[in-house]
């Protein structure tokens, strides 16, 4: 069975690359550069962490190596399907916690999460393939519910001595199926309990069942043939993929085999997830001190917030105001964790710093790269000066997410590896040892969002547009001036006004102002003006992978338009950006 993509599929993508990223990586660019993750202290210069997490020497693809969890869990066995990271979130939007895990993976390890359930993921392979990846063998007998979604029920019906072969035409792309029954065993009336007997579904397969394992019975049907099979023990199969979108009531489907077939209950809520990375944290950090860096968005937020709840005043967190913030935002991240969280930050006021060095330089990588290297070097600083006051910390918190973790190719991964090549930490003192912490390790971006608001965080916060780590100096074309990035800072503040006003703030995956290098000339009350073009972007998109421009409302365009023209000085002209990406990127820079 093969699975390949629909036209539009659901992408399961949920990476925005936002500033808390950027900062990740500048700092994983010291773990990066030791071999082997171990909690000494190495004596180059770029050893400015250590580790004794996991994810020390970069998180490795759907990695095994997360502890065990106590709540219900249940596994998703991945063999190489697109979908499979969108089965893990449908898993964790039904409140029953997810992990994604190798096929690879050990029984012993997989025993050791006391999975309620397991699923077998769809995958490029044909079971009949001889390197076509298997199921652990001891799964058939475990008694553990399984799900095997497309290759993995293939695997299932193999598993208990089905056979499957090749069809003739390939089944790709919507469908509908049929229940054809609805029996009041375990795998069958409960999977499609509540739900009508015609559905629509995404098909995707190039094998079909031609002889029913033991014990099983058909359950639904689809035009060409077998669309779901189950036993009385729990084993289920489906030909479809319930995870996607196009399968409408596939949500309601795993929701079912999770509450119903597998017996969860569905603990997986914020409040639970708050509670238990509290415990953990405070079990990690034991009676050390953290350090953090901030940097206004979301991820940094919620894990200092996390880590706050759990160790209290042994969490000191590190801003390093670069002068590439929005309006207001620098104030706004100290009112926030100052006076609302009670959370001691220190703002490090590095604006001249990060402006002398980005002085005369117009290339926006050498942009990049300075940023990256200056932040680490204010960063060390800090924390060396903490030191020095007497106060040791022995903890880096990190926002590392669940796709990091689970997802070595990722965007953001790929991302730390381009800022790397053209990083160089000279100079960065030698024997700053830290071990990580990372709250957020196994939550989705939305989760985060979701846990932020369970910690009171202000919803400007959580919500807040992703925002590229060099900031405005990828915004201002060219070089960047204080003067300049005045102007856009002011441009953009309304832009993100108007787009508050209209509504449409939290339904834009972004939007901004640019400072062009363009200057043109205009007619103001009775004179010529000769000024600053203005660019306006605003897109929509899931991930940030691919975007489309947004329609925004005439009306919202002309007030953006006129408000900058008349409240910016040195502007004469505003142009809105239509243009998508690919090929365009978000950035101009
Ligand atoms: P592009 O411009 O490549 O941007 O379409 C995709 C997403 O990444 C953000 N972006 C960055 N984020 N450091 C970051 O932390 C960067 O250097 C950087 N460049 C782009 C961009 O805002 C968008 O969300």
């Amino acid at each position: 069975m093969t699975d390949d993509a629909p036209d539009t599929p659901p992408n399961p993508r949920h990476v925005g690359t936002t500033s808390d990223q950027e900062e990740d990586a500048y700092l994983r660019l010291a773990l990066a550069e030791q071999p082997t993750p171990v909690a000494v202290a190495t004596p180059t210069q770029e050893g400015l962490i250590r580790s004794a997490s996991p994810s020390a020497a970069g998180a490795t693809a759907a990695s095994a190596t997360l502890e065990p969890v106590d709540h219900e869990t249940v596994l998703v066995l991945d063999f190489g399907s697109q979908y499979t990271r969108l089965i893990t979130r449908r898993i964790r939007e039904c409140h029953v916690y997810c992990e994604l895990l190798p096929p690879t993976t050990s029984w012993d390890q997989i025993v050791a999460r006391k999975p309620r359930g397991i699923v077998l993921s769809g995958g490029p392979a044909s079971v009949y393939d001889p390197a076509a990846p298997q199921a652990p063998p001891e799964l058939w007998a475990s008694g553990i519910p399984v799900l095997g979604i497309c290759y993995g029920m293939g695997l299932l019906a193999c598993g208990f001595g089905g056979d499957m072969a090749r069809l003739e035409r390939r089944e790709y792309g919507p469908a509908t199926i049929d229940v054809v029954d609805r029996d009041l065993s375990r795998g069958g009336r409960d999977l499609f309990d509540g739900l009508p007997d015609r559905q629509p579904v995404w098909m995707s397969h190039g094998d079909s069942l031609t002889r029913l394992p033991q014990g099983f019975r058909e359950i639904a049907r689809s035009e060409n043939s077998v669309a779901a099979i189950a036993d009385d023990h729990g084993h289920v199969g489906l030909q479809f993929h319930p995870e996607v979108a196009h399968t409408r009531q596939g949500t309601a489907l795993i929701d079912n085999f999770l509450k119903r077939v597998c017996g969860c209950g569905g603990d997986w809520t914020p409040g639970h997830v708050v509670t238990e990375s509290v415990e953990r944290i405070r079990r990690q950090v034991a009676g050390g001190r953290v350090i953090c860096a901030l940097s206004g968005g979301v991820d940094s937020a919620v894990a200092a917030t996390l880590i706050a709840r759990a160790v209290g005043d042994r969490l000191t967190c590190v801003f390093v105001d670069n002068g590439l913030l929005r309006k207001d935002e620098a104030r706004q991240l100290m009112e926030t964790f100052g006076e609302h969280l009670h959370i001691r930050v220190l703002h490090v006021d590095a604006v001249d710093r990060f402006l002398r060095r980005l002085s005369g330089v117009a290339d926006p990588e050498e942009k990049r790269r300075i940023i990256g290297d200056e932040f680490i070097r204010v960063f060390a600083e800090q924390a060396l000066l903490l030191r020095d006051e007497g106060y040791e910390t022995e903890f880096l918190a990190q926002g590392t997410l669940y796709p990091d973790v689970i997802e070595s190719t990722s965007h953001d991964t790929v991302n730390a590896a381009r800022i790397k090549t053209h990083h160089n930490v000279g100079g960065l003192p030698v024997d700053l040892p830290f071990e990580l912490v990372e709250p957020l390790r196994y939550l989705f971006k939305d989760e985060v969002r979701l846990v932020g608001l369970e910690l009171g965080l202000p919803e400007r916060m959580v919500y807040r547009q992703p925002f590229p780590g060099p900031g405005l100096a990828i915004r201002v074309i060219g070089e960047v001036t204080r003067e300049r990035l005045e102007t856009l800072r002011a441009a953009d503040a309304i832009v993100v006004d108007e787009v508050r006003k209209a509504g449409l703030y939290r339904e834009l995956w972004q939007s901004f102002a640019i400072l062009t290098p363009v200057k043109s000339v205009g007619v103001m009350g009775d004179g010529r003006t000769y000024h600053d073009v203005v660019a306006v972007r605003a897109v929509t998109s899931d991930d940030a992978m691919t975007a489309d421009w947004a329609r925004l409302p005439y009306e919202t365009l002309a007030a953006i338009s006129n408000r900058i023209v008349n409240e910016v000085p040195g502007v004469n002209r505003v142009v809105y950006d239509i243009s998508s990406k690919p090929p365009s990127t978000i950035e101009w820079e």
